[in-house]
């Protein structure tokens, strides 16, 4: 059985019409994503990550290249198709949560089966379920102004899981978490890939929430860079990415 979730083959991306200044973004990029993957994309700042993602998530279109996710080939959708997909397949992970203050933790958590029609009786099995897999079952009833960062950011990861997508897309999760919260969201995240087989890709420039991946490609200047596994403990990959992070040099911005 082929188990390939993504599938991105010879990407380009260039920005700005034939007639202006032109800048090539990604350069050939080809990459294979398997069920079930916790993946990280790292690289210095501008080398073309946040590209990467948009146009595997639908928001941006390659200028060359193909993108298939699911079996589904994305350039060769429309915008409408495209929107479909996008709200069937694919799940988001922002780094400022993104949840509507004017509803409950559960009703952000319901939200996407919400705007696709799904009856309320057959979400709320649903959403009970992916609020236990990320440990937030005891806090649906509040709003997020009352809970902490930490367990917005779990509500976040829920949202995105309950439509069972085909892939999480995560861009900085921990971005605006501090260090304990941050743990307890990457933890719950590589709980999700261990036990339950979702498939999650992630863009961080911070090594030790990358550490909690299994497999992280490093792009530079709009090309794959190099590929590291972890097959050892998280404290030695964490080594092995500051080394790879240390390549590219002080001159270059991690961000
Ligand atoms: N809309 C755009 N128009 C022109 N250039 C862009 C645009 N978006 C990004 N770029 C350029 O493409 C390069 C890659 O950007 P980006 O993917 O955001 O990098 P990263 O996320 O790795 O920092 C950068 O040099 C950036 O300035
Ligand atoms: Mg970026």
């Amino acid at each position: 059985m082929d188990n390939t979730v993504v599938h991105v083959k010879n990407v380009h991306k260039i920005y700005g019409k034939k007639s202006e200044s032109q800048f090539h973004a990604l350069n050939g990029v080809s990459l294979h994503i398997q069920k079930g993957e916790f993946v990280g994309i790292m690289g210095p700042s501008g080398s073309g990550k946040t590209t990467l993602l948009n146009v595997i998530s639908t928001l941006d279109r390659p200028t060359q290249g193909t993108i298939e996710i699911a079996g589904s080939d994305l350039t060769r959708m429309d915008q409408r198709k495209l929107a479909d997909f996008r709200s069937e397949q694919l799940g988001f992970i922002f780094q400022d949560f993104n949840l509507l203050e004017n509803l409950s933790i559960y009703e952000n958590i319901a939200l996407p089966l919400s705007l696709q029609g799904v009856s309320s009786k057959k979400i709320e099995p649903l959403v009970t379920n992916v609020a236990k897999k990320l440990g937030i079952e005891q806090i649906l009833t509040k709003h997020p102004v009352a809970v902490s960062g930490g367990q917005k950011q779990r509500a976040a990861a829920a949202r995105a899981l309950v439509h069972n997508p085909a892939i999480i897309l995560a861009d900085e999760p921990t971005g605006a978490l501090d260090s304990k919260n941050a743990k307890g969201l990457l933890e719950a995240m590589a709980n999700l890939h261990e036990q339950h087989g979702v498939t999650i890709m992630m863009v961080t420039h911070d090594p030790f929430t990358a550490s909690y991946c299994q497999r992280i490609l490093f792009i530079q200047d709009g090309q794959l860079y190099k590929e590291i596994k972890r097959n050892n403990n998280r404290h030695d990959f964490y080594k092995e990415i500051l080394d790879v992070l240390g390549e590219f040099g002080t001159s270059h911005g991690i961000a």
